[in-house]
């Protein structure tokens, strides 16, 4: 483990080196011994290999090219901002850090960190506000305990992802959109520090042999970190933030999807239907699957199986079950299969799988074929065509004996409705269709879309134009809403 000291001195490479040419050991680690990785991973050159270099510096190479790609935004520090950095910095190099180094107790260590502020304020007389002055003494804390200089994102409900490439590119998201941001680790080993003192809470590790991890942390977020030889260019850290919740409101006010379908998914989770929500990567299920949840009755037993529980539901009577990874003897395994086999033998009301990914698929269908009905749960897929070919293959994997028009059979009458949501190219999500499954005609499943979205072009500030569409169907499933007690009014399926 790096010293309290060599953790304190990586805090903060100054903004205007993001290009990122001095090596981190700038003027503050002068006589700092090199930390060595807890792999002991080669260190990075001195330089950033040229094609790391700032994103939107294309040069020479642009003229051959026909297509521009949109360049990825830097975000610039305000003049407060910049401050606190070269504060921060100045004050790093005073601290005495031996001694914080014996502090164990974080309220002793944070009311040094206080004072030594106050003192260097005094002397060095720079105009910060109470406020500033208290961020400045919080970052030096995160530095200590916390996440290094990643920490502030981390902090910031606003963002909902931060990727870190390397010591020194880092980029994050917010509201759908990804920056690149003016921080950077001192070098890798700042950074695999970092990493370390991430996944070791949580009881994972991760060194050369074993340099891929995935993790939870305790607020909910998922952590990938895969470092050298299998990452190329350092250690690559990718934390997908607990994103804001989104209730179902927020969705239509932001244009995911119409109140009109809202109406509809809302009745089909009342009826107990059994919904597949699918999508590409981070393109909304979990959020929309949460969202849906609220509309499961409050009297009801919900079990949720998740390999990384991310789900929020509402409801109280709710049961969390969450896989396991083998341990480090390769023992221990505990998957989602399993789960959705105990989860039958907890007298659930509804299962839901927070994503479908392999043999589970088999025992879910056939729980929703046996009287569990009203199950929700996620595919990785790009269109709902492609959801039930996804679910196929995951079936065969499970049983090879099942022939194929067994399981599509099983598949028709377990799922009733899937629901195909994407992030558009702006950033932005929409349920793309709203889809019912019919029936089978020969060997085929039947689909029929009851809303689609229709996109109809790009603005010149890319955002996507379109609109929703009800295609003018009447689903067949009306039958069982109405059997539940729910009528939806005709208009909801004319077409516009
Ligand atoms: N409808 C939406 N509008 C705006 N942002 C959204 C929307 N849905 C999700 N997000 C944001 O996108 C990120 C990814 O969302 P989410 O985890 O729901 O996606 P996912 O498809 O389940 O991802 P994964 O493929 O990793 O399971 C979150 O930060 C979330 O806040
Ligand atoms: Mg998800």
């Amino acid at each position: 483990m790096p010293t309290l000291r060599e953790r304190l001195l990586g805090v903060m490479t100054p903004p205007q080196s993001m290009p990122a040419v001095s090596d981190g050991d700038g003027a503050p680690l002068r006589g700092t011994p090199t930390p060595t990785a807890p792999s002991g991973l080669p260190r990075s050159g001195s330089a950033v290999p040229a094609r790391r270099r700032a994103p939107g510096a294309v040069g020479a190479e642009r003229r051959t090219r026909t297509f521009t790609p949109r360049r990825i935004e830097v975000e610039t520090l305000g003049p407060v901002e910049q401050l606190k950095v070269d504060l921060h910095r100045r004050l790093v190099e005073r601290l005495d850090l031996e001694a914080l180094e014996q502090v164990s107790d974080g309220a002793v260590l944070t009311a040094q960190i206080r004072n030594a502020v106050a003192d260097f304020l005094r002397t060095e007389g720079t105009p910060l506000t109470q406020g500033e002055r208290e961020d400045v003494i919080e970052q030096i804390v995160y530095e200590v305990t916390g996440l290094g200089p990643i920490e502030p994102f981390f902090r910031d409900p606003t963002i909902s992802d931060i990727l870190v490439n390397g010591p020194r590119d880092i980029y994050i998201e917010r509201r759908g959109r990804l920056s690149r941001v003016p921080v950077a680790f001192r070098n890798d080993a700042h950074l695999m520090a970092i990493i370390d003192r991430i996944v070791s809470r949580v009881g994972r590790r991760v060194d050369e042999s074993s340099p891929m991890v995935d993790a939870r942390l305790p607020d909910g977020s998922r952590v990938n970190a895969i470092i050298p030889p299998l990452a190329l260019d350092g250690p690559i850290l990718s934390i997908r933030r607990f994103g804001a919740e989104l209730p179902m409101q927020a969705l239509v006010e932001n244009g995911t999807l119409t109140q009109d379908m809202v109406e509809l998914l809302s009745a089909c989770v009342q009826a107990r239907l059994n919904i597949m929500i699918s999508g590409g990567t981070g393109s909304g299920k979990t959020t929309l699957l949460n969202a849906l949840s609220v509309y499961i009755p409050a009297t009801e037993r919900v079990v949720t199986i998740e390999d990384a529980a991310e789900l929020r539901l509402q409801q109280e009577h709710v049961c969390r079950l969450e896989t396991r990874p083998p341990n480090a003897e390769g023992r221990g395994q505990v998957v989602a299969r399993d789960l959705v086999r105990n989860a039958l033998r907890m007298r659930p009301d509804r299962i839901i799988v927070g994503e479908v990914r392999g043999a589970e698929a088999l025992d879910m269908l056939q729980a929703m074929n046996t009287g569990h009905e009203g199950s929700l749960t996620t595919i990785h897929a790009n269109s709902p065509r492609d959801a039930l070919a996804r679910v196929e293959t995951m079936i065969q994997f499970a049983s090879t004996s099942l022939p194929l028009r067994a399981i599509r059979e099983q598949i028709a009458s377990a799922l009733e409705v899937v629901v195909q949501i994407a992030r558009m190219a702006d950033g932005t999500r929409r349920v793309t269709a709203i889809a019912e499954i019919t029936s089978m005609e020969g060997d085929i499943i039947s689909m029929q879309d009851i809303y689609k979205y229709h996109r109809r072009g790009i603005t010149e500030n890319g955002e996507v134009v379109g609109d929703f569409e009800a295609t003018g169907v009447r689903p067949l499933f009306m039958e069982r809403l109405q059997v539940a007690g729910i009528e939806l009014p005709n208009s909801l399926f004319a077409q516009a």
